[in-house]
């Protein structure tokens, strides 16, 4: 009998609980949407359809959609299994035969496996396409967008990226991871080429161009503006990364510098419809960004009115405390939507259910994201076309894409140099030597994020490199001789003397890289690239050095060196559009959207107390460059 009276007192307990957990699970149910849900419903309002489909959901299917998985580290069946919401390729995460079928084809897998889930929600896959479908071979590659700052095109760069969307949604990529839209204080900082200009309203209004040119199509491929907020603006040594001196380190200045300098950009993108934007790995007021509530919830969310949704940069949030569980905690509690985790989902999966369970994460939290996030994808048009544009497979790497990369080659480059108006040259000039490290590299020229995530040397990608540009320009009409290093031992006259060439062309610069890798200290030309100028020197009538560089380098010998002198930054896979400058077929009309330094202890510019004249002033500065025809 003791046993009885002491045992009804733990069933009670028992039951209570029981009936205490009813209403969550009674949310929970898992039955199958009927034909004509609202949700499916492609005709009513975007909100209507958001708030039939949130109440239908359960947690776990809410922690899928709030979860992206890098590619390469996904079950299959994990995707339906963990109601996935999200997938991506990393820099150079393309399929083993990296072809835009192939591409389609992978892409298309990952969709079908997400559309068995009960309530088929189409998951959204996203890369950086930020200067192109840049990670595909074939694809077209245009200017990184320090070129792009050069030309100072809107217009250019909205069909720049309305031209990246078409051969990433033919692939089934209707996520890109651009623009970025960071505002570069210091050019020693590795992502500056990825940045258009040190100038806030260059940034503002080039940004917001690729926002609408990336849009423009429905389903249209989602922009991201990035890296919110303060990337560009770091301070030497802040890094948190080993090797690293600017990448990820700590924003400087005040939050009234910050809002001045950094916000504008986010405002405008916002404006234009940016529906994404991605939360930087760096760090403002001694806080990780993927932490900053005030600068995610408030401002960005409550004064902006962003009402897309946040996505982490890679792993960034375990970079707040190295605590995991408080890591996910704290990131989703300050505004975070989506985690780009990206290998390690289930654990995220299982501490995110754990916060919500425990109360950590409060489901208002969790709905505001999952809302934000399903209201994008009915934004989009993904729930209506979530396969691959396969009818646009065919525009990949096609000629009228090309002719609009050439197009923007053309108009980035910028004219710092040109004594006895060298250029144009001549296209029938009887001899032109053609040498330097970065004249026949398609790798080269089209610097990191390109084919790989650092980029590589070599013939990576279908493209013309600028010596075949210059051969093809020329055509018969000039002896057009190649030697990467200058010595053009085979050219002699008829007394078997060296030859001297009427005009040579030296292309230096750097090599690929990207992020924090590119972090330099020094940015002076190799000693090779001199070596190269100087022997070319002694060869020709009329010297142009062109540079390849993803940021303004230290040329103060060459420059001396040059009758002409062009910064053409990382053109891309479309050489003809430097041939087309240097032989007048277009003019020149680039100007500098960096401040270009005299020496390395310029650096970081004053911008508001910088000298115009004297050994303190820079080399050129902001807005520079000459004209021709
Ligand atoms: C990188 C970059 C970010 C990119 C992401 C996915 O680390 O910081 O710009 O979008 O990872 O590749």
């Amino acid at each position: 009998m003791k046993t009885l009276f002491r045992t009804i007192p733990r069933l009670l307990c028992i039951a209570f609980l029981i009936l205490l957990s009813l209403p969550v699970m009674a949310q929970e149910t898992t039955a199958e949407p009927p034909a004509d849900a609202p949700y499916k419903n492609a005709s009513l309002p975007v909100e209507d359809r958001v708030n039939d489909l949130l109440a239908r959901m359960t947690v776990a299917e809410k922690i899928g959609q709030m979860t992206q998985v890098e590619k390469n580290s996904i079950k299959l069946t994990d995707i339906d299994g963990l109601f996935i919401g999200s997938l991506l390729s990393g820099g150079g995460g393309y399929p083993s035969d990296n072809s835009a079928e192939a591409w389609a084809k992978m892409t298309d897998t990952f969709q079908e496996q997400a559309l068995k889930t009960r309530l088929a929600i189409p998951l959204i896959y996203g890369a950086d396409g930020v200067h192109g479908h840049n990670n595909l071979e074939g694809a077209v590659i245009f200017p990184h967008n320090i070129g792009m700052g050069a030309t100072r095109d809107a217009d250019l760069v909205q069909k720049e990226c309305a031209v990246t969307a078409q051969e990433m949604a033919a692939t089934g990529v209707f996520w890109d991871f651009s623009p970025v839209v960071a505002v570069v204080q210091d050019i020693r900082w590795g992502r500056t080429y990825e940045s258009y200009s040190e100038n806030t309203d260059v940034v503002t209004q080039l940004g917001s161009a690729c926002v609408k040119g990336l849009q423009s199509n429905k389903p249209f491929v989602l922009a991201t503006p990035k890296h919110f907020i303060g990337d560009g603006g770091t301070g030497w040594g802040t890094s948190t990364v080993q090797g690293y001196m600017l990448d990820q380190g700590v924003t400087r200045g005040d939050e009234a510098n910050l809002r001045d300098k950094f916000l504008p950009p986010y405002k405008a993108a916002i404006d234009a419809g940016a529906m994404s934007i991605m939360i930087s790995f760096s760090s403002f007021g001694g806080m990780k960004m993927s932490a900053q509530k005030y600068l995610i919830t408030d401002v960005l969310k409550g004064e902006l009115g962003f009402k897309g949704f946040t996505i982490s940069d890679w792993q960034a949030i375990d970079q707040i405390s190295g605590d995991y569980y408080k890591d996910v905690v704290t990131a989703f509690n300050a505004g975070m939507d989506m985690n780009m985790v990206p290998t390690n989902y289930p654990t995220f999966i299982r501490v995110m259910t754990k916060a919500i369970e425990a109360g950590d994460i409060p489901m208002e939290r969790i709905d505001d994201a999952v809302r934000r996030i399903l209201r994008v994808k009915f934004m989009m048009g993904l729930f209506e076309h979530p396969m691959s544009n396969a009818a646009d497979l065919a525009t990949v790497g096609s000629d009228a894409h090309r002719a609009v990369a050439r197009q923007a080659v053309s108009e980035s480059l910028v004219l710092l140099k040109n004594d006895n108006n060298a250029l144009p040259l001549k296209k029938d000039a009887p001899h032109i030597f053609v040498a330097g490290g970065s004249a026949d590299d398609i790798g080269v020229q089209s610097g990191g994020w390109t084919i790989e995530w650092q980029g590589r040397s070599g013939k990576i990608t279908p493209g013309t490199t600028i010596r075949a540009a210059i051969q093809n320009a020329v055509g018969s009409s000039a002896d057009v001789q190649f030697d990467r290093f200058g010595n053009f031992k085979k050219a002699v006259d008829a007394a078997g003397n060296p030859l001297h060439a009427e005009v040579g062309i030296v292309v230096v610069g750097e090599q690929p890289y990207a992020e924090g890798k590119g972090d330099a200290s020094d940015l002076a030309l190799s000693e090779a690239d001199m070596t190269d100028i100087n022997k070319m020197r002694d060869r020709v009538d009329t010297l142009v050095i062109v540079l390849v560089s993803g940021r303004p380098m230290i040329i103060n010998d060459a420059l001396k060196q040059a009758d002409a002198f062009v910064a053409a930054w990382l053109p891309g896979t479309e050489g003809e559009g430097v041939a087309d400058v240097l032989f007048g077929d277009q003019p020149f009309k680039g100007k500098l959207p960096y401040t270009w330094p005299k020496s390395m202890d310029q650096l970081p510019f004053d911008f508001k107390n910088l000298p115009t004249t004297g050994d303190a002033a820079p080399l050129f500065p902001f807005g520079y460059g000459l004209t021709t025809g």
